[in-house]
């Protein structure tokens, strides 16, 4: 089975190969723009254990956005449908940091995926705790669903975030003019910042999000981590709103749950079957990796998986 899954992934990711020249690395945040833009990896790990690896799969990256499936689970634990009442499930159409639709839908971001959404569940995190042992509280529980206590943030990305955060401060500053932030501002970015920081390998991504692809059981170690249903809904958003304004073609090319990162990460979740996570740091318009998602659509192609 790996040997088989093995050749799988390392035929996709070649045939892709001719793509990796394609897009351009995010530099906004200046700490990402530093990194190898040639550098492709990619994970598959399967609910019964297998595990197959192509190329960097084993190199750490900033995650970015795809911390933002953590901190939503996070918050869902915390708070259940309560969250609904302050970020909606819809897709937004927009780019990942669009603030135009925050003022006609008065302060409520359209999903938890796109910044306002995420800065919104940061808030959430921060109930009866400051920043610092909020971070500690989200590490804690990627250490358990990665299984592996080594997984950190790094220092400087997160310091470069923070100093850049110009148009996530608006946000938030917006979203707390429409009542709908409950702590500071800066504290509120402090969480963000620090949680797209974090940095993994696309195994540990892949190993990490497993729970999703078992309806909502990690399978490796029989841990609950969400309800079936949380599992299946926050699928569901991944399905729709992991993209931003390219959630449809990614769902049309693809055809599985996924989320993306301006790290180059994408992860996606195969239900009943696997979890596959890719990097590749050149973005397209979009600021999803461009030759990510091509291996992704090769992989999906190549194995028959996909949920429609
Ligand atoms: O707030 C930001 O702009 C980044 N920390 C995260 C953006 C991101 O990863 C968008 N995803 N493709």
């Amino acid at each position: 089975m790996t040997i088989e899954l093995n050749r799988l992934l390392f035929d996709a990711c070649e045939s892709v190969r001719g793509e990796l020249a394609t897009g351009k690395v995010a530099s906004y945040i200046p700490a990402l723009a530093r990194i190898d833009a040639n550098k492709f990896g990619a994970a598959i790990v399967t609910v019964d254990g297998a595990t197959a690896t192509f190329g960097d799969a084993r190199e750490t990256f900033s995650i970015q956005s795809i911390s933002k499936v953590f901190a939503l689970t996070q918050a869902l634990n915390r708070i259940g449908d309560g969250l609904w009442q302050r970020v909606q499930h819809e897709p937004s159409g927009n780019a990942f940091n669009s603030i135009v639709q925050l003022e006609l839908e008065r302060g409520i971001p359209r999903n938890p995926f796109i910044n306002a959404g995420a800065l919104v569940v940061s808030d959430v995190l921060l109930q009866g705790q400051s920043p610092q042992s909020c971070v500690a509280a989200l590490m804690d529980f990627l250490h358990l669903v990665a299984d592996d206590g080594s997984i950190a943030i790094d220092e400087e990305v997160a310091q470069s975030e923070l100093d850049t955060a110009h148009r996530n401060a608006s946000l938030a500053s917006f979203m707390k003019s429409f009542n709908n932030l409950e702590h500071e501002v800066s504290d509120v970015l402090q969480v963000y910042c620090r949680h797209c920081a974090i940095a993994m390998s696309c195994e540990q991504i892949a190993r990490s999000l497993l729970f999703l692809a078992n309806q909502g059981v990690d399978p490796l170690t029989g841990a609950r981590i969400v309800s079936e249903q949380r599992a299946r809904r926050i699928n569901s958003i991944m399905m729709l709103c992991g993209h931003y304004d390219a959630s449809g073609s990614f769902a049309f090319r693809v055809g599985l749950p996924g989320k993306s990162g301006v790290g180059g990460g994408i992860v996606v979740v195969v239900p009943g079957v696997a979890t596959i996570a890719v990097w590749s740091p050149r973005l397209n318009a979009s600021g999803n990796s461009h030759t990510g998602a091509a291996a992704l659509e090769a992989i999906a192609r190549a194995s028959g998986w996909n949920i429609l």
